[in-house]
């Protein structure tokens, strides 16, 4: 059944952020963390310690920290780390809780970390191993769980294999990625009872919906209704993977928020304050949020 509280995990500045056209600055991507937190948001990614040949939108992750500082520390302020150097970037900065991103198929585990998914997790095993040693909390997303630009169809057993890995490897929380927004309804409750099977449970998984085809919202409903109690969500429903043909933005924060309280679900934000965020944000990108929600509530 359903959750009687969700987490929100924001991922408005990290994945929301990555896929933008221009490099947003980085006092505007401190301002909005800060509106995020005050919109009473819990756990906020911040960045990625990846090169910045691979993702220039996020080449100032350093600067970011430091114009957050206490602000950016603690288990709810996740980052990207892709690999040890990413790793040793992060932790210098004091950071408690990172994210390593693995992929479902090969061909965007090559596209997106220039490797099989076998070498994908050889390179997170030393990165997951530290961040626990260091005392940090550690995510790992898994791409492209319903579908693949380039494959199509991703089978279910091939999550449930690299999900499983990643548990292996020491993974505090797993998080199911539709990167390209194809999944449906039923795929989803398929793939939940196939990962319990393999002795995931729900209170292990997140569940990360972009929403390409407008699925995104129901999605999440059934992984609630499977009590499933984490949701990756961007404010404004920023977001997309520069690595991955067709990724739109992620479900929106806003969206979420109106059906969890519908539902009667606790997740602990201020509405209103989230909608105006994104109504500023929308200045600063010139360009309106895709949110419904957002275009109801604030008139525009
Ligand atoms: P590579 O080119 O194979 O890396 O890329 P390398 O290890 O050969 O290193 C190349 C150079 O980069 C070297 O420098 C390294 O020192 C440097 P050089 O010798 O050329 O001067 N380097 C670094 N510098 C700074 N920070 C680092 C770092 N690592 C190496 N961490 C690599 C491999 C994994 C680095 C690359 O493929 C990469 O960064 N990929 C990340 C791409 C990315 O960020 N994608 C978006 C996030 S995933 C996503 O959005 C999906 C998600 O939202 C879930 C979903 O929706 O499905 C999470
Ligand atoms: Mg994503």
């Amino acid at each position: 059944g359903f959750p009687e509280q969700v987490t929100i995990y924001e991922v408005g500045p990290r994945d929301g952020l990555q896929n933008e056209k221009s490099v947003v600055p980085v006092e505007v991507k401190a301002e909005f963390v800060r509106r995020l937190v005050a919109a009473g948001l819990q756990t906020v990614e911040l960045t990625s310690f990846v090169p910045a040949k691979w993702v220039p939108q996020l080449g100032d992750a350093e600067e970011l920290l430091d114009l957050l500082g206490p602000l950016a520390l603690g288990q709810q302020r996740p980052v990207l780390v892709p690999n040890e150097r990413g790793l040793d970037r992060a932790l210098e900065r004091g950071v408690k809780a990172v994210a390593v991103f693995g992929s479902a198929t090969e061909t965007f585990a090559r596209k997106n970390l220039n490797r099989t998914v076998g070498e994908s997790l050889e390179m997170f095993a030393p990165v997951v191993r530290r961040a626990l040693d260091s005392g940090a909390w550690v995510r790992g997303y898994v791409s492209m769980c319903f579908g693949d630009p380039w494959e199509g169809p991703v089978p279910i057993s091939q999550v449930v294999d690299v999900c499983s890995r990643l548990m292996d490897l020491g993974c505090d929380q797993l998080s199911l990625g539709d990167t390209i927004g194809v999944g449906t309804t039923g795929h989803v409750a398929r793939l939940l009872d196939a990962l319990d099977d393999a002795g995931i449970g729900v209170d292990q998984i997140g569940v990360h919906f972009h929403d390409t085809y407008g699925q995104a919202l129901a999605n999440t409903v059934t992984a609630l209704s499977h009590g499933v109690g984490v949701v990756d969500a961007s404010t404004g429903g920023l977001g997309g993977c520069p690595y991955a043909k067709s990724a739109t933005g992620n479900l929106a924060t806003e969206d979420l928020v109106w059906t969890l309280e519908g539902l009667g679900i606790e997740h602990g934000t201020d509405l209103d304050a989230l909608v105006e965020t994104s109504v500023w944000m929308a200045e600063q990108l010139g360009r309106p949020s895709p949110s419904r929600v957002v275009k109801a509530l604030s008139g525009s």
